[in-house]
């Protein structure tokens, strides 16, 4: 395995490896890997030929006020995972490789609009920017065949597939499930600053999510203002801060009043400082 820190290496491997016809799987992350990562590294081992691991925390796609410098970062416990699982490429580029100008004076970037107006898009403006404008640049670096995208961030993976489709771009985007803790916890690499009581706290992120699927499949209940009032009623008594708790249509990402068809159920809150988020995809009849 080669951990790699510049663009033009990065293209001369994979131009390597699909001169020998081999396909080329990209896995994009931030690092501080977890199991919900080698989830996704695992899937693209088995799908194709030679795996890229992009570790990069964006600066594009951080508030003002958000977490980019003291984002966890642990490039030499990333490699070593890499290694364990298979991976061929460690792509690792320096800030100043991936944007020249300063990251916040771009001139040219990729953008959405629509399916950023509920869930987390509302409540961290750009975001989704950075996320799409970063994730088009790996897509042009290392031109993979398939990307590989987890279902925890539901959003991030709904408007990537509508990137590729809108823009015509020839790569397979693989969604892979959330990866839980025994407790139901989704893993993330924001885990690591709970506390141990908040950490045992965080588990009703999920049984929230749940209760809203058995108010829809056992009560019956198909109004959305009654589903997310118990819900966010049930996580403010938990002592969580509700940033939002949402239900919205599959496709567009649009909120709705009755549950129908497919739906995301999903959520936000803040325990403490920490910002954690979860969702449940489920299909109503
Ligand atoms: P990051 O938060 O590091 O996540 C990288 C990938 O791992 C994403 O596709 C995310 O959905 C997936 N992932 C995280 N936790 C997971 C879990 N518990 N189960 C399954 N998959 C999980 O998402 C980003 O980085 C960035 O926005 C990025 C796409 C790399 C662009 O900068």
């Amino acid at each position: 395995m080669e951990i790699i820190t510049d663009v033009k290496t990065m293209r001369q491997k994979v131009a390597e490896a699909r001169h020998d016809g081999k396909t080329v799987g990209l896995v994009p992350t931030m690092g501080y890997l977890h199991e919900g990562h080698l989830a996704l590294i695992d899937a693209a081992r088995t799908q194709t030929d030679v795996v890229v691991v992009s570790d990069f925390v964006n600066p594009m796609q951080f508030g003002p006020t958000e977490d980019y410098q003291v984002y966890p970062r642990d490039l030499d416990h990333d490699a070593k995972l890499c290694e364990e699982h298979g991976v061929e490429y460690v792509f690792a580029p320096t800030v100043e490789q991936m944007y020249p100008k300063d990251s916040r004076q771009v001139d040219v970037f990729v953008d959405v609009r629509n399916l950023d107006n509920n869930l987390c898009g509302r409540f961290r403006p750009g975001h989704f920017r950075g996320v799409v404008t970063v994730v088009s640049k790996l897509f042009n670096i290392v031109r993979p065949d398939k990307a590989f995208f987890g279902m925890k961030d539901i959003q991030q993976l709904r408007i990537i597939e509508e990137m590729v489709r809108d823009l015509n771009m020839d790569i397979d985007i693989v969604p892979v499930p959330t990866v839980r803790e025994p407790s139901g916890l989704a893993l993330s690499s924001r885990n690591t600053y709970l506390t141990k009581e908040e950490h045992e706290k965080a588990a009703a992120i999920y049984k929230s999510l749940q209760m809203a699927k058995q108010l829809i499949e056992e009560k019956g209940i198909r109004s959305v203002s009654e589903i997310v009032k118990a819900c966010s009623t049930y996580l403010a008594e938990k002592g969580f801060k509700v940033q939002y708790f949402q239900i919205v249509d599959y496709d567009t990402l649009q909120l709705m009043q009755e549950t129908k068809g497919k739906i995301i159920i999903a959520t936000a809150v803040f325990l403490g400082k920490v910002r954690l988020i979860d969702n449940l995809v489920m299909e109503v009849q």
